[in-house]
């Protein structure tokens, strides 16, 4: 591993999360030193090589032939660890995680039926979308006419990724209130520092959505709907070999990762172009620019912090030998702002050209939700500010009250006037 060229200690793991009131700050100081001084940094607390560097982190979060699977990892990797806490003894895989912490030939065989049959939904989708983006602005039209300030997060960034998730998945509208709130619960499986109550919280609400899950798919295969749940029964019926079981465990998953992650790229996205008032303008003078504005979000601002990675060969990275079974966290905020990679990469430029950020990760398991993220971000970017072209801040010098779930990025609350 690379040395640090001065004896001030590098950070751990948990300086390294928003639980830190100086990385929830200002993430960039402390990466920007780390990527200096010691870009491949063996960290003792969670047993990973923490990446920082962007000509590290791409090529190795695209190497399909690297392990995802925490079961895979040494017992030393004790972060990557967590998410194999809970396998039941002689369980089959695929039924005991989703397809995010799977390796071949689980990974494939479920991903692929899921990406066929997602992917389509998501590519006749808009019209719903803007349906539910228009909802949300008609409630804040009704409280602004009053003059009142809102909180954006709430009636805006959180609903609508939600809504658009269910609606995909076929979620009856009368029972959104539990998804959201069994959503907000099952979160906490990404967060390797739960407290006991939070585990408490996150198994009450898997339970609830498996159940929920279980009774949807029997329904559905009797009785088939205009939705995903449908098609995927239906692509089971031809065969695809994927159970029950492994179809509910990744159908939460969709409903995990397409809340909370989108959610904030929506928040991040209003308040960066808030903060930016020549960067708004381009937008307002030129809507075509909507997808670069989500993209230079993406870039400066991800929503997902890190993501990782278990070497399945010895290796080399960065000059530093790295063993069978080690683990790497790559921050993938570090490498977006990497400066060898992005020319003044603390600026937030709208009209900026160069490499691909890095923010739905790479390779096999890139973010499947990526397709919906985008286009729920460019219609809800692109409708709230036309509606409301004097959006501002209500408390214009007011500190931003960024959320303290490890390895993510989002706003608490975004108070605005309109
Ligand atoms: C801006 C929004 C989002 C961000 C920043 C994001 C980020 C990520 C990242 C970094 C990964 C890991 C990729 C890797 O390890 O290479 C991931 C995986 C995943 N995401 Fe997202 N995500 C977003 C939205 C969504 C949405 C909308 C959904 C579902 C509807 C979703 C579902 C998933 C799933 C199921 C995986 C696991 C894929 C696999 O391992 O094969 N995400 N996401």
């Amino acid at each position: 591993m690379s040395e640090p060229q001065d004896t001030k200690p590098l950070p751990t793991i948990f300086q390294l999360t928003p639980l830190d009131p100086t990385y929830r700050a200002d993430p960039h100081q402390v990466l920007d030193d780390l990527r200096a001084r010691c870009p491949v940094h063996r960290d003792n607390v969670s047993g990973t090589f923490v990446l920082t560097r962007y000509n590290d982190i791409r090529p190795l979060v695209s190497d399909r032939s690297l392990w995802r699977d925490p079961l895979n990892a040494e017992e030393a990797a004790v972060m990557q660890r967590r998410f194999a806490d809970v396998v039941p003894e002689g369980a089959a895989r695929g039924e005991t995680t989703s397809i995010l912490m799977l390796d071949d030939p689980d990974h494939a065989r479920i991903r692929g039926p899921l990406v066929q049959a997602f992917y389509a939904r998501v590519a006749r989708s808009r019209p719903q979308v803007e349906e539910i983006v228009d909802r949300s602005l008609d409630a804040i039209a009704a409280i602004t006419e009053q003059g009142q300030p809102f909180d954006l997060m709430s009636r805006f960034c959180v609903p609508i990724p939600i809504d658009a998730i269910a609606s995909i998945l076929g979620v009856e509208h009368s029972r959104l209130a539990e998804f959201r709130e069994w959503s907000e619960g099952v979160i906490q499986s990404l967060n390797p520092f739960r407290n006991e109550d939070q585990t408490a919280q996150m198994e009450r609400c898997s339970e609830a959505l498996s159940a929920y899950f279980a009774a949807t798919i029997e329904e559905r295969r009797r009785n088939p709907q205009d939705d995903l749940i449908s098609d995927m029964t239906r692509l089971q019926g031809e065969g695809a070999p994927l159970s029950d079981v492994e179809l509910q465990i990744n159908l939460s998953a969709l409903l995990i990762g397409g809340n909370l992650t989108t959610t904030d790229l929506i928040g991040n996205a209003v308040r960066l172009l808030l903060l930016h008032p020549e960067e708004l303008a381009k937008l307002k003078a030129d809507p075509g620019l909507i997808n670069q504005v989500v993209e230079e979000t993406l870039r400066y601002e991800p929503p997902v912090d890190i993501t990782g990675r278990i070497a399945s060969r010895d290796m080399e990275v960065g000059g530093c030998p790295v063993k069978t079974s080690q683990a790497f966290t790559f921050s993938l905020r570090a490498a977006n702002r990497d400066p060898d990679v992005f020319e003044d990469p603390h600026r937030f430029d709208v009209n900026r050209k160069g490499k691909p950020h890095v923010a739905f990760g790479g390779g096999a398991h890139i973010c499947i939700g990526a397709p919906l993220a985008r286009l729920e971000a460019q219609v809800a970017l692109g409708k709230l500010f036309e509606r409301f072209p004097n959006l501002r801040f209500a408390e214009p010098e007011a500190a931003p009250e960024w959320r303290t779930l490890p390895f993510f990025r989002g706003l608490e609350r975004l108070e605005l006037r309109a």
